[in-house]
């Protein structure tokens, strides 16, 4: 299918069905989030899950609402609100990158994937998905839920890690010009909720249709692990 059909179907699941997160504006809504609040998020999300972020992320904005307020607060405060999201070298990161934000940029994220990549702590997939996200633009984004619908979606069999790059080249040409954060967080909702690692609901799944992996009895071998 067309690639806007493909976006086209995928939205419009989104707009029913998104999950509602903290970080997040509602879909359709008009509203623009806030850079600070996506970053944050986004740097929580790595390697720790939306259930257990939703509580930090909850505390991290109430105490320290700007990135302006983050960037003044003591590190062994920082440290100690980070305490039990583990890989503490993030939190140490998260501080560094608020500091730089307020000293080199006014306190305001820049708005591109490469001036938000210079940043400390931000590598591409932060800086795609606070590009995508929070500024609207058609960055590339990639995390695991977004590399197994699409490896399914393709049938892309090669195994990890050398099939992202052929993930990667399958989904650029899919990215929206509009809405693409709501795409990239449409395929993270639809990696989570339907396309999951076990037991796929491909029954209710929005892009069914042309999904080169329905019905396989091998689809939950894909995306295929790197050999050991
Ligand atoms: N995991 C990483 N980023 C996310 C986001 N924006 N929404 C849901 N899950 C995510």
């Amino acid at each position: 299918a067309a690639p806007v059909d493909f976006a086209a179907r995928l939205l419009g699941w989104y707009d029913r069905s998104a999950r509602v997160l903290p970080w997040r504006v509602p879909p359709g809504s008009g509203a623009v989030p806030d850079p600070y609040r996506v970053w944050l998020a986004e740097v929580m999300l790595q390697q720790t899950t939306v259930a257990a972020v939703t509580g930090y992320f909850e505390r991290f904005t109430t105490r320290w609402p700007t990135v302006a307020d983050l960037a003044a607060a003591a590190d062994a405060d920082v440290m100690a609100a980070w305490a039990g999201l583990g890989y503490y070298a993030r939190a140490r990161n998260l501080l560094a990158c608020a500091r730089a934000v307020v000293a080199e940029h006014g306190g305001r994220f820049p708005d591109c994937e490469a001036d938000l990549r210079a940043l400390p702590g931000i590598g591409d997939y932060t800086a795609a998905s606070v590009a995508a996200i929070a500024f609207g633009r058609r960055a590339v984004v990639i995390d695991a839920n977004i590399e197994r619908v699409i490896a399914r979606h393709r049938l892309i069999e090669i195994p990890l890690p050398a099939a992202k790059r052929a993930i990667r080249t399958a989904l650029e040409p899919l990215v929206p010009a509009e809405r693409p954060g709501d795409f990239a967080q449409a395929l993270m909702d639809l990696g989570a909720g339907i396309c999951t690692p076990r037991g796929p609901a491909c029954a209710i799944c929005p892009l069914m249709a042309d999904c080169r992996a329905r019905g396989r009895a091998d689809i939950e071998r894909l995306p295929v692990k790197p050999a050991k």
